[in-house]
C-alpha cells in the first residue's frame, strides 16, 4: 500500500515537472536518443526546432546518425538541409498505431516543406503506405512512387501534439535536394519592389550607405520590415526633411541584424535592436503580439506586420502597414491623447551583440556546430513561459485521474 502511494506521489510530481516544459521541445525530446543526435543538431542549425515547437498535430520522421551521415555525404548547404529536413515534418499526427491502420492503406501527408511555399506542386507531400507484412513505407510524392524508406520504430508520442518516429533513410526528393541559392544571391530590393515596397526599395537604393549595411548583414542574418508603398509615399516629405545621417539611420531602422521567422516574432515580445542601433543611438522598437497579429512600436507610433515576402533563413522580409517612426528622429505628434505608457524597460535586448557580430563578419551562416546558441533558440526560450497555465491545469487534471485509477 505504501509503495503504491509513493508511486502515486512520484507520478504526481512527474506531472508537475512536466508542465514546466509544457508545449513540446523537440530538442529535448530527441536528446534522450543519442542515435538521433545528428538529426537533432541539424534541426537546431536549420532553425526548424522552434518551428516544430510552435506547431501541434505534427509528426517528425527522424533519421539515425547513419542515415544522416549518408545525407550529409552529399555536402548539402544548410539551406538545402533545411528543405530536406522540413520534408520530414508531417503536418498531421501519426502515432505508431495510426500508421498501421491508415484508411485504405495509403495516405498523403502535407509537410512543413510544402507549407513554406518553396515546394512546387505535389513535391511537398509524403506518401505513407501500409505494405505487406506489417511494414509501413514512406516516399516523397515527387519521387515516382518509390516507398523504400521504412518505419523503424516509434521514438516519442505526445498525443496529439507531436509524434516522433524513426524511418530507415532520408526521403529522396529532387526538389528538396536541389541546391538553394545562397543568401548573397538574393536581390532584397528586387523582392521588395515586386511586392508592394517599391518606394522603400528605391529609396534604399538611392542611399548606398544604408543599402550597404543591409547587404553586409544578408549572410549573417537579416530581417527587414518594409513599409508598403502607399504609406511610404505619404511619408516621403518627412523623410526628405531629415539630415543625411538622419536619412541613413532612418533607412537602417527597418532592418534587424538577426533572422526572425514569423513564429519567432510571435513568440518574442520585447525590445529589438536594428541596423541603425549604435551605442547611445538606440533606434530600437518593441515587438508585441496580439493574437495572430504582430505589431512593432516606438514611442511615436505602432505598425502592424501585414505579410511575408520572404522567409528563408537567414533572411526574412515582411511588409508593414505604416511607416514606423524612431523616437530618435521624430517627435510624438502634438495630439491631446497621451502616448501609451512606455514599456521599453521590459526585456533586455538580445540583438545588441548581434549587430557588431554581423557587421564585422557577414559569413556566420555556416553549418558549423559553433553556430549553436542561435537567435532561434533564444527566441524559443523566451517563449517557454508563455503557454504555462493551460499545461498546468491539464497536468493537474491528469494527475488526479491517475490517482483515482491507482487507488
Ligand atoms: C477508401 O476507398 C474507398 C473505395 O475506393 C473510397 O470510396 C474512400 O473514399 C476511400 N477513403 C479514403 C479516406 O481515402
Ligand atoms: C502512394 O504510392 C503508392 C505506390 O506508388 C500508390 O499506389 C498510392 O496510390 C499512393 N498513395 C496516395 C494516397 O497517393
Ligand atoms: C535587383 O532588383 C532591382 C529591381 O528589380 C533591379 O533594378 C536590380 O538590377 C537587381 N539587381 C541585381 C543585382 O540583380
Ligand atoms: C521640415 O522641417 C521643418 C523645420 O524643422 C519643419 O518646420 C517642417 O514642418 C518639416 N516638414 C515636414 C514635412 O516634416
Ligand atoms: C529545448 O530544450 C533545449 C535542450 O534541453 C534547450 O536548450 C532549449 O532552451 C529548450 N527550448 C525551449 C523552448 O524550452
Ligand atoms: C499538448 O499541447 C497542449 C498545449 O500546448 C498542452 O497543454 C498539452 O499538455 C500537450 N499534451 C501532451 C501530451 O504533451
Amino acid at each position: 500500500m505504501q509503495q503504491r502511494q509513493r508511486l502515486v506521489l512520484l507520478i504526481f510530481s512527474l506531472f508537475l515537472v512536466f508542465q514546466t516544459s509544457n508545449g513540446h521541445n523537440i530538442t529535448r525530446l530527441l536528446a534522450k536518443h543519442p542515435s538521433l543526435s545528428t538529426f537533432n543538431h541539424y534541426l537546431t542549425l536549420t532553425h526548424l526546432a522552434p518551428e516544430i515547437n510552435s506547431r501541434t498535430t505534427i509528426t517528425v520522421l527522424a533519421l539515425d546518425n547513419a542515415a544522416m551521415s549518408s545525407l550529409l555525404s552529399k555536402s548539402p548547404s544548410i539551406y538545402t538541409m533545411k528543405n530536406i529536413l522540413s520534408l520530414h515534418v508531417l503536418l498531421d499526427y501519426f502515432g505508431a498505431k495510426k500508421l498501421h491502420q491508415i484508411t485504405n492503406g495509403t495516405a498523403l501527408a502535407a509537410t512543413m516543406f510544402q507549407a513554406t511555399g518553396v515546394a512546387p506542386g505535389a513535391s511537398g507531400f509524403v506518401n505513407i503506405t501500409d505494405l505487406k507484412g506489417g511494414k509501413v513505407g514512406f516516399g516523397a510524392e515527387d519521387n515516382g512512387g518509390s516507398l523504400d524508406s521504412l518505419f523503424v520504430k516509434s521514438v516519442e508520442e505526445l498525443p496529439y501534439n507531436i509524434s516522433v518516429i524513426q524511418i530507415s533513410k532520408a526521403l529522396p526528393s529532387a526538389v528538396a535536394e536541389a541546391p538553394t541559392p545562397g543568401p548573397s544571391e538574393l536581390n532584397i530590393t528586387g523582392i521588395m519592389s515586386a511586392h508592394g515596397c517599391k518606394v522603400f526599395a528605391d529609396t534604399l537604393l538611392a542611399h548606398p550607405e544604408a543599402m550597404g549595411t543591409y547587404e553586409d548583414n544578408v549572410n549573417g542574418g537579416l530581417t527587414v520590415f518594409c513599409p508598403l508603398d502607399d504609406a511610404f509615399k505619404v511619408f516621403l516629405p518627412k523623410f526628405k526633411n531629415l539630415t543625411a545621417s538622419g536619412k541613413e539611420s532612418f533607412l537602417e531602422f527597418f532592418g534587424v541584424p538577426v533572422y526572425q521567422s514569423l513564429s519567432m516574432l510571435k513568440s518574442n515580445n520585447g525590445l529589438m535592436n536594428t541596423l541603425a542601433t549604435d551605442g547611445a543611438s538606440k533606434f530600437d522598437f518593441t515587438v508585441q503580439n496580439d493574437g495572430e497579429d504582430v505589431t512593432l512600436k516606438t514611442k511615436i507610433n505602432t505598425v502592424k506586420i501585414t505579410g511575408t515576402l520572404l522567409d528563408e533563413q537567414p533572411v526574412a522580409i515582411y511588409t508593414i502597414d505604416k511607416v514606423l517612426m524612431p523616437r530618435e528622429l521624430f517627435k510624438a505628434a502634438p495630439t491631446p491623447a497621451p502616448a501609451p505608457a512606455p514599456v521599453e524597460a521590459a526585456d533586455a535586448p538580445k540583438a545588441s551583440k548581434s549587430k557588431s557580430k554581423s557587421k564585422s563578419s557577414p559569413d556566420l551562416a555556416s553549418d558549423s556546430p559553433a553556430d549553436s546558441p542561435n537567435p532561434a533558440d533564444q527566441a524559443a526560450d523566451e517563449n517557454a513561459g508563455a503557454s504555462f497555465k493551460g499545461g498546468r491545469s491539464v497536468a493537474v487534471g491528469l494527475s488526479f485521474l491517475l490517482v483515482f485509477l491507482l487507488l
